[in-house]
């Protein structure tokens, strides 16, 4: 058993026992990271504050919510709204979040993407970046059934029907999804279980694996340079800490964060106190009616890219159906940036400014997936199912066929010019 001796103070008692000095020094300060990076290194920062925002609105919001397909419009409407104090500041907040949430994250791969952060050892952190993404989705899908309005309910109605697409088991699927034949009582049930309990804890410990995954290869840097972290680490605790490429998190990284994160906070509070309306559908304030189909249903805007793929192949080709086509392109779209690690073949970790072609593809990437999802808002009829259609092919085409080849040739070149 370990040697345990007369504490001198309460902080001394517990270090003994649960290695407080040891813990501080792995997870604080000496994490080390690197000087050089930009403010887009700080999302990780502010998308971590965001989810804890998320927690704590949706716990205060979870005392007066009734998951009940009679009651729940009127708990959020008017309960929360109008009668509990302050209920609508913990809605606006939550819902804003849940809006934002889904920017800060797309910044954080794009800049991924950009500074090439999924390769040379770092596949895990996008792995479990990208398990991040798709619970988050399903987090916020299942949040938005539950104040059983009128989008609630078609959206709802919508994404459990995709299901029936899957060969042989769809329709038995469906049910088994809506927990009866179809939306009622039993699915609003499900989806508030998950999305209170179950996906929050899956979330939590992804974090912690995303976390962990980032120890052995660290974070990368603006120049894709392969840092010696131990001997620059070295460096700066012999007091040579302008010559150390590499500062500890704790306290030096963190107060640049900080600064990032307040100013984004101000935008954040901006959002919630004078334009939270953006983050809520006019049409979810008509209480939830299965006898009458909104005109035109659409999902949040975070995603309307997805679901403009969906939508975009609208004619049957030989023996399948518009409808299989596009769930299948709907599919490989919701799993692809899983492959990003092996689709780009191309062992150079650089900005993309510095990496020809792929600056290219990159912007033409991003511009592409700005018009699905704009496309995905509008009805999909005459010009419009066209552009939508360009613009899905566009979409798959740049990640299977364009990545692949363009960064096969920039292997060549490297290979060659090593
Ligand atoms: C939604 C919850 C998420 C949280 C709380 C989170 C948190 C973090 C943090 C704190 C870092 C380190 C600092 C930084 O680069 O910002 C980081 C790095 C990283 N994350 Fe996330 N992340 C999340 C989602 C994602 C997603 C959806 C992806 C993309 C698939 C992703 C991919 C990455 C990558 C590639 C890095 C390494 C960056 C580098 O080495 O330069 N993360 N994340």
């Amino acid at each position: 058993m370990a040697q345990f001796e007369k504490a001198n103070s309460v902080y001394e008692w517990l270090d003994q026992r649960l290695a407080l000095t040891k813990l501080t020094k792995v997870l604080m300060t000496e994490y080390w990271i690197p000087k050089n990076i930009n403010f887009l290194w700080a999302m990780g920062v502010v998308l971590m504050t965001m989810f804890k925002i998320l927690l704590i609105s949706g716990i205060f919001l979870l005392m007066y919510y009734k998951p009940d397909t009679k009651l729940a419009f009127d708990s959020v409407n008017y309960t929360i709204m109008q009668e509990v104090w302050f209920g609508w500041l913990w809605r606006h907040m939550h819902g804003v979040a849940a809006s934002v949430v889904f920017l800060v994250i797309y910044i954080h791969m794009f800049t991924g993407i950009y500074y090439g952060s999924y390769k040379r050892g770092r596949e895990m952190i996008w792995l479990s970046g990208m398990l991040l993404f798709v619970t988050f989705s399903a987090e916020a899908f299942s949040g938005y059934m539950l104040p059983w309005g009128q989008m609630s309910y078609w959206a709802a109605q919508v994404i459990t029907n995709l299901f029936g697409g899957i060969p042989f088991i769809g329709d038995e699927l469906v049910i088994w999804i809506r927990g009866n034949f179809y939306v009622a009582d039993a699915t609003l049930t499900r989806f508030f279980m998950l999305h209170v309990l179950l996906l929050p804890l899956v979330i939590m410990g992804i974090i912690g694996l995303h976390f962990y995954s980032l120890r052995i290869p660290h974070v990368n840097n603006q120049e894709g340079e392969e840092i010696d972290f131990d001997a620059e680490a070295e460096k700066f605790k012999a007091g040579r800490k302008a010559e150390a490429k590499v500062i500890p998190f704790w306290p030096v990284f963190i107060s640049k964060d900080l600064f990032v994160l307040g100013v984004f906070m101000i935008f954040y509070f901006y959002l919630v106190f004078y334009h939270y309306n953006f983050a809520m559908d006019p049409i979810n304030f008509d209480p939830a009616n299965p006898m009458k189909t909104p005109p035109h249903i659409y999902p949040e805007w975070y995603f309307l890219w997805s679901y403009e793929v969906l939508r975009g192949f609208f004619f049957d080709v030989g023996p399948l159906s518009a409808m299989d086509i596009g769930l299948m392109a709907f599919g490989i779209a919701n799993v692809i940036f899983f492959l990003m690690p092996w689709l780009d073949r191309s062992p150079v970790v650089a900005p993309a400014h510095k990496r020809g072609p792929f600056f290219i593809w990159f912007w033409v990437l991003l511009v592409d997936m700005i018009v699905l999802t704009i496309w995905g808002k509008l009805p999909p009829t005459g010009i419009n199912a066209w552009i939508g259609f360009f613009a899905s092919i566009t979409f798959l085409g740049l990640l299977l066929v364009a990545l692949p080849m363009i960064t096969k040739q920039e292997a060549k070149r490297a290979g060659g010019a090593a």
